[in-house]
């Protein structure tokens, strides 16, 4: 079918001020989760989560219009994100009708898991083939400490079915000290018993009511040297698809191979290349997912703008994309709610 054909009318839109193109766009469907990581949804007496109304959502209808037109600008990669994008109702005919706009390379998503058992053949079956799936740790006790749920054995069943129905899997793991810093060593052996990349990222400040303190830091410099007791790392050429990691191969003192990717957002940030656009559940435009600045898209879609005046959104969002974070000379905060933002 194609009554969406979209034809970049003029790519050079898409250019930021310092020269980047913005041709990757993440959109978060839905701030709710089905798990409570401390580092990003804590939830105690003194945290209260303030989540969306469904309504306060943008619904599939609005949000294919948008990416229909970001997509006739030039964007060719679009990202699912949440909270956990595979609780929205009715994600999986969402994802049927993203896949019929033509210009729309690859249609990625970003899960936690849970429900991956459940949805992994659907997704398959709209036609999505990478899946980058977060896992802190593969001892159950500590994924119930870290999560408040008591499902890594249904998690890691889903990273199997995803594994076996040949989707190309990708585990992200935030490195945390005191947490999961005796487990890189296992999750790098993972990767090279399992044809899954293993991803460490650096640990951000992100949320008002994240756990993240200097001390719970480690940095992919010195996560490379923990791993390195496992084999060599030898880092393999760059590829503007692979986004922000850096990617390694492990090969084990048996001889068998692994792949390793490393996300430093603080120790070598990498936003001098950027591509990247977000659409926060909330119907923000974010620009940069480490500056609070956001543009109110909701409020002029639901108030009758016209295409132009959106795409105007857009591009004046883009002109407004930060040159790069300023963690260090903000002391290391970020306030925005990485559920809404989508990471
Ligand atoms: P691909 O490049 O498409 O594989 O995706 P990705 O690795 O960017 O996506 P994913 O959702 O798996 O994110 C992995 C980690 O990278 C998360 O911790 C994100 O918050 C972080 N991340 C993704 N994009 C950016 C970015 O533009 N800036 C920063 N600082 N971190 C990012
Ligand atoms: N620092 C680094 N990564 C984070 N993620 C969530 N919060 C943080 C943080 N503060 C990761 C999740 C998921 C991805 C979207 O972002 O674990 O894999
Ligand atoms: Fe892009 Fe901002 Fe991330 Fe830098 S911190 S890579 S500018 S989103």
């Amino acid at each position: 079918m194609n009554n969406s054909k979209q034809i970049a009318e003029n790519p050079g839109e898409l250019v930021d001020m310092f020269s980047r193109t913005i041709s990757y766009l993440r959109l978060s469907l839905t701030d709710r989760c089905n798990l409570r990581c401390v580092y990003c949804m804590p939830e105690d007496d003194e945290h209260k989560l303030q989540l969306l109304q469904h309504e306060e959502l943008l619904s599939f209808e609005e949000l294919l219009r948008i990416v229909k037109l970001v997509v006739g600008m030039g964007m060719n990669k679009l990202r699912l994100t949440g909270g956990e994008p595979l609780v929205r109702r009715g994600v999986m005919d969402f994802i049927r009708s993203l896949a019929d706009i033509e210009g729309l390379d690859e249609i990625r998503l970003t899960t936690n898991g849970v429900l991956l058992h459940e949805k992994a053949e659907g997704l398959y079956d709209a036609g999505i083939r990478k899946l980058n799936i977060s896992l802190d740790t593969m001892k159950p006790e500590r994924f119930k400490k870290i999560t408040g749920s008591d499902l890594f054995d249904q998690v890691w069943q889903g990273i199997e079915t995803a594994g076996r129905l040949g989707f190309d899997v990708k585990i992200n793991v935030v490195a945390m000290k005191g947490v999961n810093d005796d487990e890189f060593v296992d999750f790098a052996r993972l990767a090279v018993e399992k044809p899954y990349q293993v991803r460490f990222i650096e640990f951000m400040p992100v949320g008002d009511h994240s756990t993240w303190n200097e001390a719970s830091y480690i940095s992919s410099t010195d996560l490379k040297k923990r791993i390195g007791r496992l084999g060599k790392l030898e880092q393999l050429p760059g590829c503007r698809m692979d986004g922000p990691a850096r990617v390694y191969s492990i090969t084990a003192d048996d001889g068998s191979k692994g792949k390793i990717g490393f996300i430093s957002p603080i120790s070598h940030h990498f936003c001098d290349t950027c591509n990247r656009l977000r659409l926060t559940s909330a119907g923000r435009l974010r620009a940069c997912l480490l500056h609070d600045r956001e543009a109110d898209l909701k409020m002029l879609l639901r108030g009758g703008a016209g295409d132009d005046e959106i795409r105007a959104l857009i591009r004046q969002t883009i002109l407004d994309k930060p040159k790069g974070h300023t963690l260090a000379e903000d002391q290391l905060k970020c306030s925005g709610q990485m559920s809404r933002i989508g990471g």
